[in-house]
């Protein structure tokens, strides 16, 4: 690459980076309904406007112009899913409500607009999470089971014994992710008498707890510690 080439990349690198810093950040729940701000000088008319996720700039996610909705381009992924605050386009917001959010809407999304006056572009970085709801533990003959379900972004479990004590894992709990993209966690310890049990499974800012007391040979007792965040 010649150094010019390679001045202007590194030009646009830090032009990249510079406003990479100024996107709104969103975080939505997922299957939820969530909004990507994107706010502009009061319009004059005849206002366009596009939103895109920067992965595929080719079809968009949803866009407006002669005064309504045109998704004859819109990306699939996003049909039936997107719609713009009619009534508040005049104000200059052009705001997108996204509903029944997936994992794969992760990313940064970029709205771009434009009017008799010019035009103006603006970032929102998305992120889903999928808190974790519950956190369950199984007895069987001398292993104990937590497992847990449902949760984004990539959950972490980890056990732990009132009193504190070695605990013999079977193995790394073991993650996996649906078609959904959502990950499920168990793992199995040994059992030991005349401990509690304790298992705890955090994602991002999410925890549940649930313990397990035995009180005698055959008899346990399970406790589900509610979510601390
Ligand atoms: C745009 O309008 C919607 C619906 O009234 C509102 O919830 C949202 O906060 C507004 N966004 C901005 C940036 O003003
Ligand atoms: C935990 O157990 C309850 C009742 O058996 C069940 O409804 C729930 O789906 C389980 N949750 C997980 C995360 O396995
Ligand atoms: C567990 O507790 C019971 C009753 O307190 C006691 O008899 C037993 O020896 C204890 N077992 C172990 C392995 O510490």
């Amino acid at each position: 690459m010649a150094w010019k080439e390679q001045l202007v990349l590194a030009f646009l690198t830090w032009i990249l980076e510079g406003t990479k810093g100024q996107d709104a950040q969103v975080t939505c729940v997922f299957s939820g309904r969530c909004i990507l701000p994107c706010k502009m000088k009061p319009h004059v008319g005849d206002e366009v406007i596009h939103w895109y996720h920067t992965k595929n700039t080719d079809s968009p996610v949803h866009s407006y112009y002669q005064g309504k909705d045109q998704l004859a381009y819109q990306d699939k992924k996003y049909k039936g899913r997107t719609s713009l605050f009619p009534d508040q386009i005049r104000l200059g917001n052009e705001s997108l409500l996204l509903s029944d959010v997936k994992i794969q809407d992760e990313g940064r999304y970029k709205c771009y607009t434009s009017n008799k006056e010019g035009n103006d572009e603006t970032f929102v970085n998305l992120k889903v999470k999928a808190p974790v709801q519950s956190v369950n533990i199984t007895v069987a003959a001398d292993t104990l089971t937590c497992s847990s379900e449902g949760i984004y972004p990539a959950p972490v479990l980890v056990w732990s014994t009132v009193p504190p004590s070695d605990l013999q894992q079977e193995k790394e709990p073991e993650k996996q992710t649906n078609d959904q993209g959502l990950f499920s966690v168990t793992s199995t310890v040994h059992k030991s008498p005349n401990n509690t049990f304790i298992c705890s499974v955090t994602a991002g800012d999410s925890t549940h707890t649930a313990s397990l007391r035995q009180q005698s040979e055959q008899q346990f007792e399970l406790f589900h510690i509610k979510p601390q965040s």
